[in-house]
């Protein structure tokens, strides 16, 4: 039994937890608000909020219904665009009609989710993180400005509304941003009992492990329909960053935005939050696992990429025995891997950056925000003075699977970055790759565009030793 709080009302189901919660909401509820647009996660016209109980209080994220399985509402409170009504429309909800924000309104009550889910969890609003909240959200017939207009308007309406209470939801409730049935809501779903068989029988192994979905919502959501899943995004065992015997250890579970947020990634990585916000969009990262990213083997992986260059070892576990092995000896071909059907990446880890260290991420995509890499990669080194003495470089979108350039980086050590060596490198790393032509450009397009990425990892790192006019 699948049991959670859909607005304001309790909902107790035997529906398979493979099926997608915008099917259960628009065809099981006859909740119409919650739109279908793409079914992939690009539009945003399906979004809802996603309220999981964190101590006394709960926590609300925006999510895409399309790609979240039934199972994972289990013990949580889900918001759709009909959560948010009172007798009249709400103040955010005037503001898209009259600052010119909607127009077919198909795209509406996703904006207004996404706008709502940003407000109900930041009280320190501002007009540019109210915007990027609608990263996910696509209009393609009204344009963008009234919509940020009307952000803007109620940010400015929180800001100026000095009222103290004890509660920021109550201050929400008060300005009738937020019905007032959200305030019992942690109250209630302390009360509801965690279905016991949310993993499904135990006697039958599962068809697929599911942590995100959101690649296997978007490649298979038939399937799962009717699928044994085993959901282990909730499995906080596999979630979660720290440090031990000086390597950082980051668990399969964990997502895009908890890496992204993550102090100890900060600390050594201090643009990791420029690099993920080219990662989908914000619904999207914060149900994207680590785990998903390298198991999904898409050759133009992003986190897989970023991983790969810090020469980062994987465990996996079939809940007997462990396994390790190097992220890159995973790959064997196109989407063929050395792992076991029942085995669960537990945990990927790296040794602490030390010393005189640098790393970059470069990603190229069609269009910037929202969009998969023609070509991404990452290029890790240890200096001694101006002298490399380790490299790491990974590439995605020249080969079947993501790609170590381990002639290249063998090449560059005992050398400067100096626009000889950085120009015999890229020879080396055409001699390593083999892109193909596809959706995403000719090879001959890829192999350029790699070029210029393993001459940006140079700029960056070594800017007074180079003239970008001496590199070919
Ligand atoms: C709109 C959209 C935008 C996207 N943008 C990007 C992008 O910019 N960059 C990018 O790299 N990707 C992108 N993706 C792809 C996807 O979000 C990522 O690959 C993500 O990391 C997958 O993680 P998940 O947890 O959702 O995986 P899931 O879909 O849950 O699973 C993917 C695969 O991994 C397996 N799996 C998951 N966890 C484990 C585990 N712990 N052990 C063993 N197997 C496991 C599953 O069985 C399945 O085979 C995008 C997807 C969408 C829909
Ligand atoms: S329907 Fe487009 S993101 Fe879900
Ligand atoms: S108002 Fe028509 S798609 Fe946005």
């Amino acid at each position: 039994m699948i049991n959670f709080i859909l607005n304001d009302k309790e909902i107790k189901t035997l529906e398979n937890k493979g099926m997608g919660l915008l099917d259960f909401i628009r065809k099981d509820q006859h909740l119409t608000g919650t739109k279908e647009g793409c079914r992939e996660g690009d539009c945003g016209a399906c979004t809802v909020l996603v309220g999981e109980l964190a101590g006394d209080k709960v926590e609300y994220k925006s999510v895409n219904s399309c790609l979240l399985p039934l199972g994972d509402a289990d013990g949580k409170h889900i918001v759709t665009i009909e959560g948010f009504n009172l007798e009249e429309l709400n103040p955010l909800q005037n503001a898209m009609v009259e600052e010119g924000g909607t127009q077919c309104g198909f795209c509406t009550p996703g904006f207004i989710v996404s706008l709502e889910g940003y407000f109900i969890a930041n009280e320190n609003v501002n007009a540019f993180d109210a915007v990027e909240s609608v990263d996910g959200n696509i209009c393609r017939c009204t344009g963008y400005a009234g919509i940020k207009r009307s952000a803007e308007r109620i940010v400015k309406l929180i800001i100026s509304n000095q009222k103290k209470s004890k509660n920021y939801l109550e201050k929400l409730v008060g300005l009738k941003l937020i019905p007032e049935y959200f305030l019992a809501v942690p109250q209630r779903l302390k009360k509801i009992t965690l279905s016991k068989k949310r993993n499904g029988s135990n006697d039958r192994r599962p068809d697929y492990f599911v942590a995100g979905g959101t690649d296997l919502f978007v490649q298979k959501w038939e399937t799962m329909l009717e699928s044994n899943i085993k959901l282990i995004s909730g499995e906080k065992k596999y979630s979660g960053i720290s440090i031990s015997g000086g390597r950082i250890k980051i668990g399969g579970n964990t997502t895009v935005t908890e890496i992204t947020k993550s102090p100890v990634m900060q600390k050594y990585f201090t643009e990791i939050k420029k690099y993920f916000s080219l990662f989908g969009s914000q619904p999207i990262r914060s149900r994207a696992t680590l785990a998903g990213n390298i198991i999904n083997a898409s050759p133009i992986a992003d986190m897989t990429i970023f991983f790969l260059a810090l020469n980062s070892d994987i465990t996996f576990s079939n809940g007997k025995k462990k396994r390790k092995l190097l992220l890159r000896n995973l790959y064997k071909g196109y989407k063929t891997l050395d792992k076991k059907s029942d085995e669960i990446l537990e945990c990927l880890s790296f040794k602490i950056p030390h010393g005189n260290f640098l790393f970059n991420y470069e990603k190229v995509s069609r269009r910037t925000y929202l969009d998969i890499a023609s070509v991404n990669s990452s290029m890790y080194v240890e200096l001694n003075g101006n002298i490399i003495t380790s490299a790491h470089i990974s590439a995605g979108g020249v080969a079947p699977f993501p790609l170590c350039l381990d002639k290249t980086s063998k090449y560059l050590i005992g050398k400067q970055g100096s626009p000889d060596v950085i120009n015999r490198a890229v020879e080396i790393m055409l001699s390593e790759i083999s892109p193909i032509s596809d959706a995403r450009g000719s090879a001959e397009y890829k192999a350029l565009l790699l070029r210029q990425l393993i001459f940006s990892h140079f700029i960056k790192f070594f800017p007074e030793m180079i003239n970008v006019e001496e590199l070919v």
